[in-house]
Protein backbone atom coordinates (compact mmCIF):
# COMPACT_ATOMS: atom_id res chain seq x y z
CA UNK A 1 0.00 0.00 0.00
CA UNK A 2 2.05 2.86 0.81
CA UNK A 3 4.72 1.26 -1.37
CA UNK A 4 2.05 2.40 -4.31
CA UNK A 5 1.78 5.91 -2.81
CA UNK A 6 4.91 7.16 -2.14
CA UNK A 7 7.36 4.42 -4.03
CA UNK A 8 7.76 4.64 -7.98
CA UNK A 9 5.72 3.86 -10.99
CA UNK A 10 6.80 0.83 -11.62
CA UNK A 11 4.64 -0.75 -9.05
CA UNK A 12 1.84 -2.99 -10.13
CA UNK A 13 -1.72 -1.31 -9.44
CA UNK A 14 -2.93 -5.03 -9.15
CA UNK A 15 -0.97 -5.74 -6.31
CA UNK A 16 -3.33 -3.15 -4.19
CA UNK A 17 -6.58 -4.73 -3.59
CA UNK A 18 -7.07 -8.14 -2.28
CA UNK A 19 -4.02 -8.25 0.12
CA UNK A 20 -3.43 -5.62 3.23
CA UNK A 21 -4.41 -6.61 6.61
CA UNK A 22 -7.45 -3.94 6.95
CA UNK A 23 -8.63 -3.60 10.72
CA UNK A 24 -12.07 -2.25 9.72
CA UNK A 25 -14.64 -3.76 7.78
CA UNK A 26 -17.59 -1.46 6.79
CA UNK A 27 -20.55 -3.13 4.65
CA UNK A 28 -22.72 -0.25 2.52
CA UNK A 29 -26.00 -1.77 0.78
CA UNK A 30 -27.45 0.40 -1.78
CA UNK A 31 -31.14 -0.03 -2.05
CA UNK A 32 -34.32 2.23 -2.62
CA UNK A 33 -36.07 2.77 0.74
CA UNK A 34 -39.33 4.72 1.69
CA UNK A 35 -37.88 8.50 3.19
CA UNK A 36 -39.62 10.76 4.80
CA UNK A 37 -38.66 14.32 4.57
CA UNK A 38 -41.24 16.47 5.94
CA UNK A 39 -44.13 15.28 7.47
CA UNK A 40 -46.40 14.21 4.29
CA UNK A 41 -43.22 14.33 1.99
CA UNK A 42 -42.27 10.69 1.35
CA UNK A 43 -39.97 9.56 -1.79
CA UNK A 44 -38.40 6.70 -2.72
CA UNK A 45 -35.20 7.26 -1.65
CA UNK A 46 -32.13 5.31 -2.60
CA UNK A 47 -29.91 4.89 0.28
CA UNK A 48 -26.89 3.44 1.83
CA UNK A 49 -27.89 0.58 4.51
CA UNK A 50 -31.41 2.63 4.48
CA UNK A 51 -30.39 5.68 5.58
CA UNK A 52 -30.17 9.40 4.28
CA UNK A 53 -27.34 10.24 4.38
CA UNK A 54 -25.32 7.31 4.45
CA UNK A 55 -24.22 6.22 7.79
CA UNK A 56 -21.49 8.06 9.18
CA UNK A 57 -18.32 6.63 8.86
CA UNK A 58 -15.52 7.61 10.83
CA UNK A 59 -12.02 6.38 10.80
CA UNK A 60 -8.63 7.37 11.78
CA UNK A 61 -5.72 8.40 9.62
CA UNK A 62 -3.45 5.77 8.44
CA UNK A 63 -6.49 2.86 9.28
CA UNK A 64 -7.04 0.43 6.58
CA UNK A 65 -10.64 -0.34 5.46
CA UNK A 66 -12.23 -2.96 3.41
CA UNK A 67 -15.52 -1.46 2.56
CA UNK A 68 -18.22 -4.56 1.14
CA UNK A 69 -20.62 -2.08 -0.93
CA UNK A 70 -23.79 -4.08 -2.12
CA UNK A 71 -25.77 -3.40 -5.06
CA UNK A 72 -29.23 -3.81 -4.54
CA UNK A 73 -30.66 -0.82 -6.42
CA UNK A 74 -32.20 -1.25 -9.93
CA UNK A 75 -29.18 0.05 -11.88
CA UNK A 76 -25.31 -0.26 -11.80
CA UNK A 77 -23.75 1.73 -9.20
CA UNK A 78 -19.97 2.92 -7.75
CA UNK A 79 -19.01 4.87 -4.96
CA UNK A 80 -16.35 7.59 -5.13
CA UNK A 81 -14.48 8.45 -1.67
CA UNK A 82 -14.32 12.08 -1.82
CA UNK A 83 -11.31 13.92 -0.56
CA UNK A 84 -9.86 10.66 0.51
CA UNK A 85 -6.27 9.74 -1.58
CA UNK A 86 -7.01 6.49 -1.98
CA UNK A 87 -5.08 4.35 -4.73
CA UNK A 88 -6.97 4.56 -7.83
CA UNK A 89 -8.46 1.15 -8.42
CA UNK A 90 -10.18 2.10 -5.47
CA UNK A 91 -11.48 5.50 -6.73
CA UNK A 92 -14.93 4.34 -7.50
CA UNK A 93 -15.35 6.05 -11.25
CA UNK A 94 -16.87 3.37 -13.72
CA UNK A 95 -15.11 2.88 -16.85
CA UNK A 96 -11.74 4.67 -15.37
CA UNK A 97 -11.14 3.17 -12.60
CA UNK A 98 -13.77 -0.18 -12.11
CA UNK A 99 -16.41 -1.81 -14.41
CA UNK A 100 -19.37 -0.59 -12.67
CA UNK A 101 -20.69 -2.61 -10.25
CA UNK A 102 -23.70 -3.99 -11.97
CA UNK A 103 -27.58 -4.45 -9.70
CA UNK A 104 -27.18 -7.37 -7.67
CA UNK A 105 -23.59 -7.39 -7.60
CA UNK A 106 -20.89 -6.30 -5.09
CA UNK A 107 -17.51 -4.90 -4.71
CA UNK A 108 -14.96 -4.73 -2.16
CA UNK A 109 -13.35 -1.05 -1.72
CA UNK A 110 -9.65 -1.74 0.46
CA UNK A 111 -7.52 1.41 1.27
CA UNK A 112 -5.28 2.93 3.69
CA UNK A 113 -7.45 6.27 5.05
CA UNK A 114 -5.64 9.57 5.15
CA UNK A 115 -5.56 12.58 4.50
CA UNK A 116 -7.05 13.55 8.03
CA UNK A 117 -10.35 15.75 7.46
CA UNK A 118 -14.22 16.03 6.59
CA UNK A 119 -14.88 13.90 3.81
CA UNK A 120 -17.68 12.09 2.36
CA UNK A 121 -18.72 9.32 -0.17
CA UNK A 122 -21.64 9.45 -2.93
CA UNK A 123 -22.35 7.57 -5.78
CA UNK A 124 -20.20 8.04 -8.73
CA UNK A 125 -22.71 5.86 -11.80
CA UNK A 126 -25.05 7.87 -13.76
CA UNK A 127 -24.82 10.81 -10.99
CA UNK A 128 -27.86 12.95 -12.69
CA UNK A 129 -30.33 9.93 -11.62
CA UNK A 130 -28.61 8.61 -8.21
CA UNK A 131 -26.66 11.45 -6.53
CA UNK A 132 -29.89 13.51 -5.30
CA UNK A 133 -31.79 10.40 -4.60
CA UNK A 134 -29.47 10.13 -1.44
CA UNK A 135 -26.44 8.49 -2.73
CA UNK A 136 -24.03 9.98 -0.06
CA UNK A 137 -22.60 10.41 3.13
CA UNK A 138 -20.27 11.82 5.13
CA UNK A 139 -16.42 10.04 6.20
CA UNK A 140 -15.07 11.87 8.77
CA UNK A 141 -10.99 10.94 9.16
CA UNK A 142 -9.65 11.50 12.37
CA UNK A 143 -5.94 12.61 12.33
CA UNK A 144 -3.95 10.40 14.85
CA UNK A 145 -3.18 11.53 18.47
CA UNK A 146 -5.93 13.20 20.27
CA UNK A 147 -9.79 12.95 18.95
CA UNK A 148 -10.96 16.16 18.99
CA UNK A 149 -12.76 17.17 22.18
CA UNK A 150 -16.00 18.66 22.39
CA UNK A 151 -19.50 19.28 21.09
CA UNK A 152 -19.76 17.77 17.47
CA UNK A 153 -22.80 18.18 14.68
CA UNK A 154 -22.62 16.92 11.15
CA UNK A 155 -24.70 19.12 8.48
CA UNK A 156 -25.28 17.16 5.26
CA UNK A 157 -27.33 19.58 2.61
CA UNK A 158 -29.42 18.18 0.17
CA UNK A 159 -31.66 18.84 -2.62
CA UNK A 160 -34.68 17.18 -3.81
CA UNK A 161 -37.18 16.57 -6.72
CA UNK A 162 -40.27 14.99 -5.30
CA UNK A 163 -42.85 16.85 -7.73
CA UNK A 164 -44.51 17.76 -4.36
CA UNK A 165 -43.85 21.26 -4.11
CA UNK A 166 -42.94 24.75 -6.23
CA UNK A 167 -39.69 23.97 -7.51
CA UNK A 168 -36.45 27.05 -6.49
CA UNK A 169 -34.08 27.79 -8.58
CA UNK A 170 -32.54 31.12 -6.72
CA UNK A 171 -29.43 30.27 -6.03
CA UNK A 172 -28.15 32.48 -3.07
CA UNK A 173 -24.69 33.32 -5.12
CA UNK A 174 -26.14 35.67 -8.01
CA UNK A 175 -29.71 36.59 -8.65
CA UNK A 176 -29.36 38.33 -11.37
CA UNK A 177 -27.68 35.44 -13.57
CA UNK A 178 -30.05 33.28 -11.72
CA UNK A 179 -32.75 35.04 -14.12
CA UNK A 180 -30.82 35.04 -17.48
CA UNK A 181 -29.77 31.11 -16.79
CA UNK A 182 -33.77 30.43 -16.35
CA UNK A 183 -34.21 32.15 -19.78
CA UNK A 184 -32.05 30.03 -20.91
CA UNK A 185 -33.00 26.57 -19.85
CA UNK A 186 -29.80 25.86 -17.82
CA UNK A 187 -30.90 27.20 -14.57
CA UNK A 188 -30.83 23.57 -13.11
CA UNK A 189 -33.19 20.67 -11.65
CA UNK A 190 -36.27 21.81 -10.47
CA UNK A 191 -35.45 21.21 -6.68
CA UNK A 192 -38.34 21.73 -4.41
CA UNK A 193 -36.95 20.46 -1.10
CA UNK A 194 -33.51 21.01 0.85
CA UNK A 195 -32.80 18.66 3.60
CA UNK A 196 -29.94 18.85 6.60
CA UNK A 197 -29.28 15.28 7.02
CA UNK A 198 -32.23 13.98 5.11
CA UNK A 199 -34.66 15.86 6.69
CA UNK A 200 -36.96 19.04 5.78
CA UNK A 201 -37.93 21.46 8.49
CA UNK A 202 -39.63 21.16 10.57
CA UNK A 203 -38.47 17.99 10.56
CA UNK A 204 -34.70 18.72 10.78
CA UNK A 205 -33.67 17.71 14.31
CA UNK A 206 -32.44 20.22 16.27
CA UNK A 207 -28.79 21.59 17.45
CA UNK A 208 -28.82 21.17 21.28
CA UNK A 209 -25.80 23.27 22.64
CA UNK A 210 -24.97 24.41 25.93
CA UNK A 211 -23.91 28.34 26.95
CA UNK A 212 -20.16 28.78 27.23
CA UNK A 213 -19.84 25.48 24.74
CA UNK A 214 -17.59 25.50 21.80
CA UNK A 215 -19.72 23.60 19.06
CA UNK A 216 -18.14 22.30 16.38
CA UNK A 217 -20.41 21.55 12.96
CA UNK A 218 -19.30 19.64 9.92
CA UNK A 219 -20.96 20.93 6.39
CA UNK A 220 -20.96 19.21 3.87
CA UNK A 221 -23.09 20.17 0.51
CA UNK A 222 -23.88 16.98 -1.34
CA UNK A 223 -26.53 18.55 -3.66
CA UNK A 224 -25.93 17.66 -6.97
CA UNK A 225 -26.82 21.39 -8.16
CA UNK A 226 -27.36 23.60 -5.51
CA UNK A 227 -25.15 26.15 -3.59
CA UNK A 228 -26.45 26.99 -1.00
CA UNK A 229 -24.85 29.48 1.89
CA UNK A 230 -25.75 29.23 5.37
CA UNK A 231 -26.37 31.90 8.58
CA UNK A 232 -26.67 31.40 12.04
CA UNK A 233 -28.84 34.09 13.96
CA UNK A 234 -27.26 35.99 16.76
CA UNK A 235 -23.91 33.58 15.96
CA UNK A 236 -20.88 34.29 14.02
CA UNK A 237 -19.67 30.80 12.34
CA UNK A 238 -15.95 30.62 12.66
CA UNK A 239 -14.50 28.84 9.53
CA UNK A 240 -11.62 26.06 10.85
CA UNK A 241 -11.06 23.86 7.64
CA UNK A 242 -12.06 23.83 4.10
CA UNK A 243 -12.21 20.54 2.47
CA UNK A 244 -11.13 19.39 5.68
CA UNK A 245 -8.20 21.11 5.64
CA UNK A 246 -7.05 23.35 8.80
CA UNK A 247 -6.67 26.80 8.00
CA UNK A 248 -3.84 28.94 10.69
CA UNK A 249 -6.05 30.48 12.45
CA UNK A 250 -10.29 30.64 12.57
CA UNK A 251 -12.10 33.43 10.41
CA UNK A 252 -15.64 34.57 11.65
CA UNK A 253 -18.21 34.98 9.30
CA UNK A 254 -22.06 35.91 9.27
CA UNK A 255 -22.52 34.19 5.95
CA UNK A 256 -21.19 30.72 4.65
CA UNK A 257 -21.03 30.00 1.17
CA UNK A 258 -21.18 26.11 0.56
CA UNK A 259 -20.84 24.80 -3.47
CA UNK A 260 -21.58 21.53 -4.54
CA UNK A 261 -19.11 19.16 -3.29
CA UNK A 262 -17.51 21.71 -0.65
CA UNK A 263 -17.13 20.81 3.34
CA UNK A 264 -16.56 23.44 5.60
CA UNK A 265 -15.71 22.83 9.63
CA UNK A 266 -16.82 25.66 11.46
CA UNK A 267 -17.09 26.35 14.95
CA UNK A 268 -19.75 28.10 16.96
CA UNK A 269 -19.08 29.84 20.37
CA UNK A 270 -22.20 30.02 22.19
CA UNK A 271 -22.37 32.82 23.71
CA UNK A 272 -26.31 34.08 23.66
CA UNK A 273 -28.52 31.86 25.05
CA UNK A 274 -31.77 30.87 23.73
CA UNK A 275 -33.24 29.42 20.71
CA UNK A 276 -32.18 30.23 17.16
CA UNK A 277 -32.22 29.34 13.50
CA UNK A 278 -29.28 28.28 11.23
CA UNK A 279 -30.74 28.45 7.53
CA UNK A 280 -30.10 29.42 4.51
CA UNK A 281 -29.89 33.22 3.19
CA UNK A 282 -32.38 32.55 0.47
CA UNK A 283 -36.06 32.63 1.94
CA UNK A 284 -36.91 30.34 -0.67
CA UNK A 285 -34.08 28.13 -0.03
CA UNK A 286 -34.91 27.82 3.64
CA UNK A 287 -38.83 27.85 3.40
CA UNK A 288 -38.41 24.44 1.47
CA UNK A 289 -36.68 22.71 4.09
CA UNK A 290 -33.14 24.54 4.98
CA UNK A 291 -33.45 25.39 8.20
CA UNK A 292 -32.43 23.72 12.09
CA UNK A 293 -33.05 25.13 15.02
CA UNK A 294 -30.00 25.58 17.49
CA UNK A 295 -31.54 25.42 21.22
CA UNK A 296 -29.49 26.64 24.49
CA UNK A 297 -30.39 23.93 27.12
CA UNK A 298 -33.27 25.25 29.06
CA UNK A 299 -34.56 27.25 26.20
CA UNK A 300 -36.37 24.40 24.86
CA UNK A 301 -39.85 26.26 24.85
CA UNK A 302 -38.50 29.47 24.38
CA UNK A 303 -40.06 31.69 21.26
CA UNK A 304 -37.26 31.78 18.44
CA UNK A 305 -35.13 34.73 18.53
CA UNK A 306 -34.04 36.94 15.47
CA UNK A 307 -31.09 39.12 14.46
CA UNK A 308 -32.55 42.02 12.73
CA UNK A 309 -29.03 42.80 10.72
CA UNK A 310 -30.09 43.50 7.20
CA UNK A 311 -27.72 40.70 4.93
CA UNK A 312 -25.64 43.86 3.71
CA UNK A 313 -24.23 44.65 7.43
CA UNK A 314 -22.86 40.61 7.39
CA UNK A 315 -19.42 39.31 6.44
CA UNK A 316 -19.57 37.17 4.01
CA UNK A 317 -16.81 33.97 3.56
CA UNK A 318 -14.51 34.22 0.18
CA UNK A 319 -11.75 32.01 -0.04
CA UNK A 320 -9.66 35.54 0.09
CA UNK A 321 -10.19 35.21 4.00
CA UNK A 322 -8.49 31.92 4.86
CA UNK A 323 -4.88 31.29 5.35
CA UNK A 324 -3.86 27.23 4.69
CA UNK A 325 -1.68 25.53 6.77
CA UNK A 326 0.40 23.85 4.37
CA UNK A 327 0.06 20.10 4.36
CA UNK A 328 0.88 18.95 0.99
CA UNK A 329 4.19 18.15 -0.12
CA UNK A 330 6.22 20.42 -1.54
CA UNK A 331 6.96 21.37 -5.31
CA UNK A 332 10.37 21.00 -6.21
CA UNK A 333 11.15 21.77 -10.01
CA UNK A 334 9.24 22.62 -13.10
CA UNK A 335 6.04 22.88 -12.61
CA UNK A 336 4.02 21.64 -15.55
CA UNK A 337 1.07 23.69 -16.39
CA UNK A 338 -2.17 23.55 -17.48
CA UNK A 339 -5.09 26.07 -18.49
CA UNK A 340 -8.66 25.34 -18.93
CA UNK A 341 -11.30 27.15 -20.13
CA UNK A 342 -14.67 26.18 -19.02
CA UNK A 343 -17.30 26.77 -21.89
CA UNK A 344 -20.76 26.34 -22.79
CA UNK A 345 -22.47 25.00 -25.88
CA UNK A 346 -24.56 28.33 -25.71
CA UNK A 347 -28.40 28.51 -27.45
CA UNK A 348 -27.55 26.14 -29.86
CA UNK A 349 -26.64 23.18 -27.12
CA UNK A 350 -27.09 24.80 -23.54
CA UNK A 351 -26.64 21.30 -22.08
CA UNK A 352 -23.16 20.75 -23.66
CA UNK A 353 -20.36 21.84 -20.72
CA UNK A 354 -16.43 21.73 -22.20
CA UNK A 355 -13.19 22.17 -21.20
CA UNK A 356 -11.01 24.19 -23.43
CA UNK A 357 -14.00 23.78 -26.27
CA UNK A 358 -14.67 19.76 -26.29
CA UNK A 359 -16.96 17.84 -24.32
CA UNK A 360 -15.56 14.59 -22.02
CA UNK A 361 -14.64 11.95 -23.43
CA UNK A 362 -13.51 14.31 -26.23
CA UNK A 363 -11.77 16.49 -23.60
CA UNK A 364 -7.36 16.56 -23.91
CA UNK A 365 -6.15 14.47 -21.12
CA UNK A 366 -3.45 16.59 -18.50
CA UNK A 367 -0.77 14.25 -18.63
CA UNK A 368 1.81 14.47 -15.74
CA UNK A 369 4.83 12.58 -14.93
CA UNK A 370 5.21 10.86 -11.15
CA UNK A 371 6.87 13.72 -8.56
CA UNK A 372 5.57 16.95 -10.71
CA UNK A 373 4.37 19.90 -9.87
CA UNK A 374 1.17 20.59 -11.48
CA UNK A 375 -0.62 23.87 -12.22
CA UNK A 376 -3.51 23.97 -13.57
CA UNK A 377 -5.66 27.38 -14.56
CA UNK A 378 -9.09 27.72 -14.61
CA UNK A 379 -11.01 30.11 -16.31
CA UNK A 380 -14.86 30.10 -16.34
CA UNK A 381 -16.32 31.51 -19.57
CA UNK A 382 -19.52 30.32 -19.49
CA UNK A 383 -22.86 31.83 -17.86
CA UNK A 384 -22.77 29.04 -14.65
CA UNK A 385 -20.63 28.47 -11.92
CA UNK A 386 -18.65 25.73 -11.75
CA UNK A 387 -17.36 23.82 -8.11
CA UNK A 388 -14.41 21.88 -10.08
CA UNK A 389 -12.92 18.80 -8.03
CA UNK A 390 -9.73 16.89 -8.71
CA UNK A 391 -9.58 13.27 -7.91
CA UNK A 392 -6.88 11.73 -5.83
CA UNK A 393 -4.89 14.95 -4.55
CA UNK A 394 -5.47 17.65 -2.64
CA UNK A 395 -4.21 20.79 -3.87
CA UNK A 396 -3.40 24.32 -3.24
CA UNK A 397 -5.37 27.02 -4.26
CA UNK A 398 -2.90 29.51 -5.49
CA UNK A 399 -4.97 32.26 -6.65
CA UNK A 400 -8.72 32.79 -7.35
CA UNK A 401 -10.67 35.70 -9.20
CA UNK A 402 -7.22 37.95 -9.16
CA UNK A 403 -6.13 37.47 -5.91
CA UNK A 404 -2.81 35.44 -5.38
CA UNK A 405 -2.57 33.88 -1.58
CA UNK A 406 0.65 33.70 0.37
CA UNK A 407 -1.34 30.80 2.49
CA UNK A 408 -2.99 29.25 0.03
CA UNK A 409 -5.77 27.11 1.28
CA UNK A 410 -5.83 23.44 0.88
CA UNK A 411 -8.70 22.10 -0.96
CA UNK A 412 -10.31 18.83 -3.55
CA UNK A 413 -12.65 21.37 -4.93
CA UNK A 414 -12.74 25.06 -5.80
CA UNK A 415 -15.84 27.30 -7.14
CA UNK A 416 -15.63 29.27 -10.21
CA UNK A 417 -18.16 32.04 -11.01
CA UNK A 418 -19.19 32.85 -13.83
CA UNK A 419 -15.58 34.84 -15.28
CA UNK A 420 -13.96 33.77 -12.74
CA UNK A 421 -10.73 32.38 -12.46
CA UNK A 422 -8.07 30.20 -10.32
CA UNK A 423 -4.59 28.23 -9.98
CA UNK A 424 -4.17 25.13 -8.14
CA UNK A 425 -1.12 23.50 -7.85
CA UNK A 426 -0.56 19.52 -7.12
CA UNK A 427 2.42 17.37 -6.33
CA UNK A 428 1.69 14.04 -8.88
CA UNK A 429 2.75 11.46 -6.56
CA UNK A 430 -0.78 9.30 -6.73
CA UNK A 431 -0.39 7.38 -9.99
CA UNK A 432 -3.63 6.62 -11.99
CA UNK A 433 -6.24 7.71 -14.31
CA UNK A 434 -7.79 10.78 -12.58
CA UNK A 435 -10.85 12.71 -13.07
CA UNK A 436 -11.25 16.40 -12.63
CA UNK A 437 -14.43 17.69 -13.35
CA UNK A 438 -17.19 19.91 -12.37
CA UNK A 439 -19.55 18.52 -9.58
CA UNK A 440 -22.61 19.57 -10.43
CA UNK A 441 -24.05 16.62 -12.00
CA UNK A 442 -25.73 18.00 -15.12
CA UNK A 443 -22.19 20.02 -16.17
CA UNK A 444 -20.19 16.69 -15.72
CA UNK A 445 -22.91 14.57 -17.58
CA UNK A 446 -22.88 17.41 -20.38
CA UNK A 447 -19.04 16.92 -20.79
CA UNK A 448 -17.26 19.42 -18.35
CA UNK A 449 -14.39 16.72 -17.47
CA UNK A 450 -11.08 15.56 -18.03
CA UNK A 451 -9.04 13.12 -16.84
CA UNK A 452 -5.42 13.75 -15.09
CA UNK A 453 -3.24 10.62 -16.99
CA UNK A 454 0.07 9.86 -15.17
CA UNK A 455 2.27 8.81 -18.15
CU1 LIG B 1 -17.26 13.99 -5.48
CU2 LIG B 1 -15.91 12.89 -9.17
O1 LIG B 1 -16.62 13.43 -7.29
CU1 LIG C 1 -20.35 23.19 -13.70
Amino acid sequence: MTALVFGTLTMAYAQVAPAFPASRMIRLVASPVRWELAPGRRVVAWAYNGQVPGPLLRVREGEGVRIVVENRLPEATAVHWHGVDVPWPMDGVPGITQVPVASGGRFVYAFTVHPAGTRWYHTHADEVGQLDRGLHGLFIVDPLGERPAGREYVLVLGSWVTGQGRPVRRSPQDGMMQGMRERMGIAGPPYDTFTVNGKAFPATAPLRVRRGEHVRLRILNASGHAHFALRLEGHGLRVTHTDGNPLQEPVEVDVLPVAPAERYDVEVLATRPGKWVLRDVTPEVAAAGLQVLVVYEGYETAPVSSDPRPESALRRWTYALGRGVDLLPRPSGQPRRYHLVLGWGMMMAPDRWTINGRAYPDTVPLRVRFGDPVRLRLFNMSPDSHPIHLHGHSFRLRSWNGRVFPASLVKDTVDLPPMGEAELEFVARNPGRWLVHCHKVLHMHGGMATLVVYE
